[in-house]
């Protein structure tokens, strides 16, 4: 992975262009927030005080934390102004607070207890000297958490690289096509987090997510990887690209007899301990 790894990716990825949409990205919201509950699960921290979640979206996961960990003051960091509007109602005064923040360069103000960053750094090329940094700000014993997809070989990833690298489309899309190369393997994580001095934790998880509905695969990547490539498009062009690749969606993720439509989705889990 490099910074050179997808810039079209990051650079939209928190544009006003590409808005999230927080409606709808919680059509899936238990789905999605399965792997976050799994890291939280593995996130050994007694009583922590101070506890940051890094591209925190729409807020619900993060106030789980002040659940999760009653003692501590959580605070939810995040680049998009449409999550950040849908978190303010999970805020809680004095324990739960939400922040305009790029994770690129935004600081704490002190010591971090626990860091969590689910389903954030595939947005972010060059994440894994971010997460060194990040890292260095632990407290004895603090608990550095993160969480990315490991889907970027997956047909809903590859049949999108393919189409924005295709004749009809490469001129406005090849940059902005999926980057394989996004996420590092579970032993690249390993390695960044040992060699920021922390012990390591890493495994990987495939869910089997089963959806209704008609084009469920495409209602799913709508929110995540098709959103930056669609930003980039016209009206009419937009539709054009979503038919061809509903089509192709199909065809690798077929509609079955009672209706549902499996999805399998290889998540990568990291976390990492400072010693006392
Ligand atoms: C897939 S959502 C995950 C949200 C939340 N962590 C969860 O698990 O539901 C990705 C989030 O990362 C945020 N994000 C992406 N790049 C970011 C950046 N460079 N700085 C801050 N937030 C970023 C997006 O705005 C979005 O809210």
């Amino acid at each position: 992975m490099t910074d050179a790894a997808n810039p079209s990716q990051s650079a939209v990825g928190t544009s006003r262009a590409a808005a999230w949409d927080p409606a709808r990205y919680l059509r899936f919201a238990g789905e999605r927030a399965r792997p976050f509950l799994d890291l939280v699960a593995r996130v050994d921290a007694e009583a922590p005080r101070t506890v940051v979640d890094l591209g925190c979206g729409e807020g619900a996961l993060t106030a789980s934390l002040a659940q999760r960990w009653p003692e501590a003051t959580v605070t939810g960091v995040d680049s998009s102004d449409t999550m950040l509007a849908a978190a303010a109602a999970h805020a809680v005064p004095g324990r739960v607070a939400f922040a305009s923040g790029d994770v690129r360069d935004w600081e704490p103000a002190g010591p971090i207890d626990v860091l969590v960053s689910n389903a954030v750094l595939h947005w972010v090329p060059g994440h894994d000297r971010i997460m060194a940094r990040w890292a260095g700000w632990l407290s004895p014993g603090g608990r550095l958490a993160v969480q990315v997809p490991g889907n970027f070989r997956a047909p809903t990833h590859a049949l999108l690289a393919e189409l924005c690298r295709s004749p009809r489309w490469s001129a406005l899309l090849a940059a902005a096509a999926p980057d394989p190369d996004a996420v590092l393997s579970p032993a690249g994580y390993y390695d960044v987090l040992t060699g920021a001095g922390l012990t390591a934790d890493v495994w990987e998880t495939t869910y089997l997510h089963v959806l209704t509905g008609d084009d469920p695969v495409l209602a799913w990547v709508r929110t995540t990887v098709l959103r930056p490539v669609l930003a980039l498009l016209g009206e009419d062009d937009a539709a054009e690209l979503t038919a061809a690749y509903a089509a192709a969606l199909r065809e690798a993720y077929p509609q079955r007899p009672d209706g549902t439509t499996l999805l399998p989705f290889r998540r990568v889990f990291a976390v990492g301990s400072r010693a006392s």
